[in-house]
């Protein structure tokens, strides 16, 4: 049915363009989302093409309707061979800036963005959002300058004079019982979650937590072993991959999963809801689908 409604409705959407009118529904204190003929009320004035994109993103947020944890999405860049880092494991700067600004928009359509310590330790900062229009939406969705950045981090082992603790963000750490001990009263995390990370992380007590405080959509920023401990508890929604045109290759370049990997015959199964190519990169976006 979704695939169907994205072949006759022949749009790609904008960067630019409104991501799901989540608020709407939240600000009327229902579990469920708008009407379509609502949104079409509300998009009133706009262009018919952002009608039907907010369709289409109706329809896939429905997905997650009832949902105890908040919507999950992961976004992540990779070369063309499908590394998000070459072998040293360092930052990886290799995304254009139509790529920084998908990822700025991606983010800025969140109430809160989740790493692991191992991207911290390469980046030293997290993204924040710097585009005025971006920003202005979010005042005008009546959301915080910024969302809230959440390292996750199981031995609370983080260097406190990364540049990361200078940045004007709302920072919480997500981290075990011994991990939390040495941050506690310390002025550079505003709220610490523990979490059980003995194998399997136990993430869904953690992710209805977050929705608890108020956390409704959530950008995964990598990397490869936190995304790939959250796909295996389950608990992605949306993939967002921006494939970039070079090659890293290398046996120990990180990729977008990582962990133990799984067998071809029960390997999550992907549904492809958007291609978008700007220039030289590819703008993939699929639904994760859930038995
Ligand atoms: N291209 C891109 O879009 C992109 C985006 C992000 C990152 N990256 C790259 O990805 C690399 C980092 O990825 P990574 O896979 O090495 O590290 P990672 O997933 O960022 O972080 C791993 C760390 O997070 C904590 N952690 C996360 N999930 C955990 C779990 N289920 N159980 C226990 N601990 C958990 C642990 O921290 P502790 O060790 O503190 O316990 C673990 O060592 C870097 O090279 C970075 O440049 C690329």
């Amino acid at each position: 049915m979704l695939r169907s409604k994205i072949r006759h409705s022949k749009t790609r959407r904008k960067e630019d363009e409104p991501d799901l009118p989540i608020r709407w529904k939240r600000r009327k204190g229902k579990r469920f989302y708008p009407a379509t003929s609502k949104l079409r009320k509300e998009l009133g004035k706009r262009h018919k093409t952002c009608i039907k994109i907010a369709c289409i993103l109706t329809y896939s947020d429905k997905i997650s309707v009832n949902r105890d944890r908040p919507f999950t999405k992961v976004v992540l860049a990779m070369s063309a061979d499908g590394k998000i880092a070459d072998r040293t494991g360092a930052a990886a700067r290799f995304g254009s800036p139509a790529d920084q600004r998908h990822l700025e928009t991606q983010i800025a359509d969140c109430d809160a963005v989740l790493f692991g310590a191992g991207t911290l330790r390469a980046y030293e900062t997290s993204l924040p959002i710097t585009a005025p229009d971006l920003r202005q939406q979010r005042q005008t969705q009546q959301r915080s300058p910024q969302p809230i950045h959440i390292v996750c981090s199981a031995s609370g082992d983080l260097n406190p004079n990364l540049r990361f603790f200078q940045q004007s963000l709302p920072r919480w750490l997500l981290t075990s019982a011994a991990g939390a001990q040495p941050w506690q009263g310390q002025p550079q995390f505003d709220h610490i979650l523990s979490m059980e990370f003995a194998p399997p992380a136990c993430w869904q007590p953690t992710l209805q937590e977050l929705l608890q405080l108020g956390i409704d959509r959530l950008a995964v920023l990598g990397g490869g072993e936190l995304v790939a401990s959250l796909v295996e508890a389950g608990q992605i929604d949306e993939l967002y991959l921006t494939i970039c045109p070079l090659i890293l290759g290398g046996r120990i370049a990180p990729t977008p999963v990582a962990g133990n990997g799984f067998l071809e015959a029960i390997a999550p199964r992907l549904e492809l809801l958007s291609v978008r190519s700007v220039e030289q990169e590819v703008f993939l976006r699929y639904r994760i689908c859930h038995a």
